[in-house]
């Protein structure tokens, strides 16, 4: 039996893969490399000496996705495939609705026409929308303040009334902090096609020369020293999570979302500093007006994965910095 990754080529779908090898389990990955490459792959497999198998398809076309289920024995999947980016969300709506809402209802389709009924969702913390104050629980009522945040909540919806609808569904949307890092390895990272819009790619190509300075949007948050306070998680814990997930399946009944963070909160000069303690290279930085529709601080209350997947984050910041900068020190043009 294998699990079907979709998004497997991508920044967490690649470091899930990872450790999913490292375990024997079986992959499949799908993926239609809109913000992904094969390359990815190559150092996969020199990390783990397997070469997962690919099949590159666009979850939205269903005749492909059914071949890859008659083709494979898949007993659950990790669905990653999405488009990511909040600021072109706002300027291709559609297309975040196409692909990351009715993707995943052909995916789920798919599923179902095959009786596989197990999957981990990747959500984010953006659920929580900008009203409540945190730690954030899942308990909490959620919103969304731009499409890609309404494409990650009409799916949480869509999956809790499936659930509702059919008890052989098992399902568990993981609410992610803010990933960053890497493998400790240097070989597989975050790779944005583009001026990276979130903060430690934009510092970690800051620090390689890529660009010229960080803005700091915004000083006068509330917050410790003013500037925006997040729960950074290392994306080889949140894989990780991905693992204990795919295990917790077969326990679990019916949907669940859980927040996947360390529940501590670290502000933005905080990361400038450490970056430049652990690289040893300058950041030069402006601060500029608050980025519109941010927050002030934003962190979970991480105990209910302790309690349903028996997970916690064990990466702590200095780790989450230093394998950011091996990768990106080693790659400076990511996997180009
Ligand atoms: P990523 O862009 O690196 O990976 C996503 C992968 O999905 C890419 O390889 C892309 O080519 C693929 N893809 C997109 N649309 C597809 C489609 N229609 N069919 C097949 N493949 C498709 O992003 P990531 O950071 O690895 O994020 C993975 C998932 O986690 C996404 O769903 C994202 O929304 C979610 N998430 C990410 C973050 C974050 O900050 N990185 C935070 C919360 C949630
Ligand atoms: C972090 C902090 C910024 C860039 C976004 C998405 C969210 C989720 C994770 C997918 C904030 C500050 C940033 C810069 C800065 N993704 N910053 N200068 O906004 O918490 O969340 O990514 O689900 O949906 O909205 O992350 O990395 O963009 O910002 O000062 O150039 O860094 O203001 O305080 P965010 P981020």
């Amino acid at each position: 039996m294998s699990l079907l990754i979709t998004g497997g080529t991508g920044y967490i779908g690649s470091h899930t893969v990872v450790e999913l090898l490292n375990t024997n389990q079986d992959v499949v990955i799908v993926d239609n490399l809109a913000n992904s490459s094969t390359k990815s792959l190559d150092r996969v497999e020199k990390i783990t000496g397997i070469r997962p198998v690919f099949i590159e398809a666009d979850i939205c076309d269903k005749d492909a996705m059914r071949k890859v289920f008659s083709e494979h024995d898949i007993s659950a999947v990790i669905h990653f495939a999405g488009l990511k980016a909040v600021g072109e969300s706002t300027q291709i709506p559609l297309s975040y609705y196409h692909n990351n809402v009715s993707g995943t209802v052909a995916l789920l389709e798919v599923m179902g026409e095959n009786n596989v009924k197990n999957i981990v969702f990747s959500s984010s913390a953006t659920v929580y929308g900008e009203n409540n104050i945190s730690p954030l629980v899942e308990t909490m009522p959620t919103s969304a303040t731009n499409p890609y945040g309404q494409t990650k909540l009409m799916v949480e919806h869509i999956l809790f009334d499936l659930a509702k609808s059919d008890p052989e569904w098992s399902i568990i949307s993981l609410r992610y902090f803010n990933p960053i890092g890497a493998h400790k390895s240097g070989l597989i990272g975050e790779n944005p096609n583009g001026i990276p819009n979130n903060l430690l790619p934009f510092v970690s190509q800051v620090a390689v020369g890529r660009l010229p300075e960080l803005n700091v949007w915004g000083d006068d948050y509330d917050t410790v020293d003013g500037t925006g306070v997040r729960d950074y998680i290392h994306v080889v814990d949140l894989a990780l999570a991905h693992l204990k997930a795919v295990n917790a399946l077969s326990i679990l009944s019916g949907c669940t979302a859980i927040n996947i963070g360390t529940g501590n909160g670290t502000s933005v000069l905080e990361i400038v500093n450490k970056f430049k303690e652990i690289s040893g290279v300058d950041i030069p930085y402006k601060i500029s007006p608050r980025r519109p529709g941010d927050i002030a601080t934003v962190f979970a209350k991480a105990d209910l994965a302790e309690e349903l997947l028996d997970w916690q984050a064990e990466r702590d910041l200095n780790a989450m910095i230093a394998d950011t900068w091996r990768w990106q020190s080693q790659n400076p043009n990511g996997f180009e």
